[in-house]
């Protein structure tokens, strides 16, 4: 099947790892990557990408929030497709300076639809074009021990990054119900793998553990995340894009639940193992208990029953095995590490942890 796509935020760590994965297991798709390279977006991302993949991969350097660009974009190219990646996505961030958040999320989806509406009515209202808004679970809100998030659940943000994206959902389907724009949402759970950028729990905790330094956890530790290896999300992506139903929304997750706490506690002992580190050198001397989260949700977990059932995606990546691949990423990619840690990235640290102590 031959489309032609276009990917927002395709530089960061969710939108490269899909780029990567759908040229290869989708030979007849051609990708157009917008991305404005933020702090977040990296061109080494897509780097040494196989020759015959490069031929059906583009970049575009711009910003989702400039209705002048998207019009002449959309002016200059026709698209099958939009899958919209392109997001502030870091909830410490949010709590720092929400502005960019409202700014990207809120009206740079906005601006999105707008030039995508246009394109679709010049187009002649395609019934096959489809414009795929990714999304989180964070909208939702928290959960107490029991249930899980169903596509039904009301929304319920706590942070300024989860309010931003429950906005941006609100608008993708109101886009479809007044215009009719052929729209799916999905809603995914906290994911990991290669490419995550390293403010994030997971690639935080395995690079101050190789480089001993503090593993800080927030509050008791004991809250809770439902993991999913990053190719399990993309390719449920690829699934909703080419088979979800116009105007549905699709919870996606791995049913992996785990506290912060066993998580650090794990990846200590996976990288202690390969460190030659023991006993009193352990890494889990280095675990400090840190001021919590401001508005902290307890627990996420989802109920991906919807997308099971109706489109056939199911996880297929085990925990124990895609975190341990993760980790030997980072240790093979040290290089990738130091190129994303510029001076920008050691402010945030001192600015967000330095206040924690
Ligand atoms: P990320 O922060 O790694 O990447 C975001 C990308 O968007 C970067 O390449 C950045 O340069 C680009 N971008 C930011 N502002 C832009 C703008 N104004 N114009 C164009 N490009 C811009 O994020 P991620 O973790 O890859 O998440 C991707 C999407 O998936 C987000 O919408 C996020 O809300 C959603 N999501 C993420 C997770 C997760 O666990 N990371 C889980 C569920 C959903
Ligand atoms: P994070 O990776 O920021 O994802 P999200 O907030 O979107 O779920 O955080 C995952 C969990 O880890 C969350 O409960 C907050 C916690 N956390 C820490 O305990 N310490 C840290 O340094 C970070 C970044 C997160």
């Amino acid at each position: 099947m031959e489309k032609k796509i276009l990917v927002t935020g395709g530089s960061g760590f969710i939108g490269s790892n899909f780029i990567r994965h759908t040229l290869q297991i989708r030979p007849g798709f051609q990708i157009r990557n917008l991305d404005a390279l933020t702090y977040a977006g990296n061109p080494l991302n897509l780097e040494n990408l196989p020759v015959d993949h490069q031929a059906r991969y583009g970049f575009i350097q711009g910003d989702i929030c400039d209705a002048r660009f998207l019009k002449n974009l959309f002016e200059q190219e026709t698209f099958d497709g939009v899958i919209h990646f392109a997001a502030e996505s870091h909830v410490d961030r949010s709590i720092h300076g929400p502005e960019a958040f409202i700014r990207t999320n809120v009206n740079g989806t906005f601006q999105l639809l707008e030039a995508c509406l246009a394109m679709w009515k010049q187009n002649g209202s395609p019934s096959d074009f489809r414009f795929l808004h990714i999304s989180t679970d964070e909208v939702y809100g928290s959960l107490g021990k029991e249930g899980y998030f169903t596509e039904k659940t009301p929304y319920d943000p706590s942070s300024p990054y989860s309010a931003s994206k429950a906005s941006s959902d609100h608008l993708v389907k109101a886009y479809h119900r007044t215009f009719g724009l052929p729209v799916v949402v999905t809603n995914c759970s906290n994911n990991y793998g290669p490419y995550q950028f390293p403010e994030k729990l997971i690639p935080l905790i395995i690079l101050n553990i190789i480089e001993q330094k503090d593993l800080p956890v927030y509050g008791d530790g004991k809250n809770i995340r439902d993991w999913l290896y990053v190719i399990d999300h993309c390719e449920a992506l690829v699934t909703v894009f080419l088979k979800g139903v116009i105007g549905e929304t699709y919870n996606i997750g791995g049913g992996t639940e785990l506290e912060n706490i066993r998580i650090v506690h794990l990846l200590c002992e996976l990288l202690d193992e390969k460190l030659g580190r023991s006993g009193k050198n352990s890494s889990k001397s280095l675990i400090r208990f840190v001021t919590d989260r401001p508005g902290h949700d307890r627990r996420y977990a989802i109920d991906a029953s919807k997308i099971e059932r109706e489109l056939g995606w199911k996880a297929r990546f085990v925990f124990s095995e895609a975190i341990a691949r993760t980790i030997d990423w980072y240790m093979d990619h040290m290089d990738w590490v130091n190129s994303v840690r510029s001076g920008d990235y050691r402010k945030w640290i001192e600015n967000n942890y330095g206040k924690r102590k």
